[in-house]
């Protein structure tokens, strides 16, 4: 009986506890907790945090919690800061304050500056804690966990590579927003072919945790042998090869990241029909390709694409098709397609195809 008991206060507590945890309404329970402590309605404060916690939907602990910075030790900075705080907003400067002000035919005066005061004051305590609140949970975040646990795995397969190969994994693993998104999916299970590898740091990445069969491919001989070098102890096959003639194994995932601009439309839509056709049933296709509808960052990442191709002497231009286009060629194959459209970032506009083949039941 009192075990049960118990396990009730346990299950409640933690249902409190973590209610709504996510940065923004984390951010929201402590500015209010904040700012109810700061505002002079003494004996009022528990009351007024849980009752706009419930009313809010906030985390009721957490603003509770908050308004915590009314302590002993706090409250006399906090009184002085919120009468200077008034007298600076009602008469433009500061004036010195002293206890002798708090009696008297002043004290009207100062009640007037300390309630004006501790309002502005809240905001912009509360509003900094927020803040700071909410970059601390979207960091501590399981999935933020996820993918940093992920990135040093990928960092660590790297680090016999050579100074400058190493620093373009790190850097490239820190600044590009893809790795977040990848990290955030379900990549299913089976062989990954990565078409246009580079150095196979897709190939790492999905590989963290499972042994999975690892296959890439790519043009350029010397991130083929970074690739194979870094990968040697993975169940990995790289190779310098054209993905348009790659022979595709039968695979739960196909990354394409940043390639299909290189191929012409045709050739690009005929890759896309041919990995379609090797996914196996619930397997994923996942491509980026630049986004062609958003202005200043489009044309951003479109010219900073033509830079690249002359300097790696492509001698072609860098061709996107709409999405519209992507989509279709898809849906045509029977997948299931979903895009989300994101900046990098560095400003790079980009959309994120993905597309799963149904599962052989669902398909029926
Ligand atoms: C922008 S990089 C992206 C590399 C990698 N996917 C990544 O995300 O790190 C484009 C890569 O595509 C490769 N590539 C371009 N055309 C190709 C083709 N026809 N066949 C194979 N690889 C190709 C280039 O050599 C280059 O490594």
């Amino acid at each position: 009986m009192l075990q049960r008991f118990n396990a009730h206060i346990r299950k409640f507590a933690a249902t409190l506890l973590t209610e709504r945890l996510d940065p923004a309404s984390a951010g929201a329970a402590v500015f209010l907790g904040i700012f109810i402590g700061i505002v002079p309605i003494y004996g009022l404060q528990t009351l007024a945090a849980v009752g706009l916690a419930v009313l809010l939907r906030l985390n009721k602990p957490l603003t509770l919690a908050a308004t915590f910075i009314n302590n002993p030790l706090l409250l006399p900075p906090i009184v002085i800061s919120s009468v200077e705080l008034g007298d600076f907003l009602r008469h433009g400067s500061i004036r010195p304050w002293h206890l002798a002000a708090l009696s008297g035919v002043q004290l009207k005066e100062q009640l007037f500056s300390w309630v004006l005061g501790s309002l502005v004051l809240g905001l912009l305590v509360g509003g900094a804690a927020a803040i700071v609140t909410a970059a601390v949970v979207h960091w501590m975040a399981p999935s933020r966990r996820g993918l940093r646990e992920h990135i040093r795995f990928v960092n660590r397969t790297f680090a016999g590579s050579a100074r400058f190969d190493r620093g373009f994994v790190r850097w490239k693993m820190r600044l590009d927003r893809i790795f977040s998104l990848l990290a955030a999916e379900e990549l299913g299970s089976g062989t990954v072919v990565d078409l246009g590898c580079g150095y196979g740091m897709a190939l790492s990445f999905a590989a963290f945790r499972d042994g999975r069969r690892l296959v890439g491919c790519d043009l350029n001989a010397h991130r083929i042998a970074v690739a194979q070098q870094a990968l040697r102890a993975l169940n990995a096959e790289t190779s310098v090869q054209d993905v348009r003639h790659f022979a595709l194994p039968p695979a739960g995932l196909i990354l394409i990241l940043d390639v299909l601009q290189y191929l012409s439309g045709e050739e690009q839509l005929a890759l896309l029909k041919r990995c379609c056709a090797s996914l196996e049933p619930g397997g994923r296709l996942i491509f980026r390709v630049h986004d062609r509808e958003r202005g200043l960052w489009s044309a951003l990442t479109v010219g900073l694409d033509r830079l690249l191709f002359s300097v790696e002497r492509v001698g072609a231009r860098p061709i996107i098709l709409s999405a519209a286009q992507y989509r279709s060629v898809l849906q045509e194959a029977g997948m299931q397609v979903e895009c989300r459209r994101f900046r990098n970032r560095l400003p790079l506009a980009h959309i994120l195809f993905l597309a799963r083949r149904p599962a052989a039941e669902s398909a029926l």
